[in-house]
């Protein structure tokens, strides 16, 4: 129904947790994207981002009860983020979604938003 968020659409925070894991595989091997990571260990960034999509798409709050205002631009200020960045990070992504095997429609709003995202935090 029209009414459904992407996230009950997608099959809710399991969607979300493959997708966000899968992305991270992609940016611990990436020779780029690897060292603009502050922590060691990439679980708290994982959690992060899965928390904030999962609330930007309709679900569970937690991200804003952690962390409040996502204020995205600002939380990437300390980090250089060109277009090589943007596309590495994007190129991750993109293997991430196409793993879901989402219907059309619903992989075309997802991807959609994280390209028009990716683009909006080139600070470089
Ligand atoms: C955090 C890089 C795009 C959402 C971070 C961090 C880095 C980073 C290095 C810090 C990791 C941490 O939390 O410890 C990048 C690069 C991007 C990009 C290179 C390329 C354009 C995006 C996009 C989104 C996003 C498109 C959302 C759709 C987040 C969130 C956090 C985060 C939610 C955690 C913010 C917090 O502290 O609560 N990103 N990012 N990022 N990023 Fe990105």
């Amino acid at each position: 129904p029209e009414s459904m968020s992407l996230y009950d659409a997608v099959g809710g925070s399991e969607a979300f947790q493959r997708l966000v894991h899968r992305f991270y595989q992609g940016v611990a091997e990436d020779p780029l994207l690897r060292p603009l990571y502050p922590e060691e260990d990439l679980h708290g960034a994982e959690e992060r981002l899965r928390m904030f999509l999962i609330q930007y798409w309709g679900g569970p709050n937690t991200y804003g009860q952690q962390r409040g205002h996502p204020r995205l631009r600002m939380r990437h200020a300390p980090f250089v983020i060109g277009e090589p960045e943007r596309d590495a990070w994007l190129k991750h992504m993109r293997d991430a979604v196409e793993s879901l095997e989402l219907p059309e429609e619903l992989e075309t709003k997802l991807w959609n938003y994280l390209l028009y995202a990716a683009q909006s935090l080139v600070n470089a």
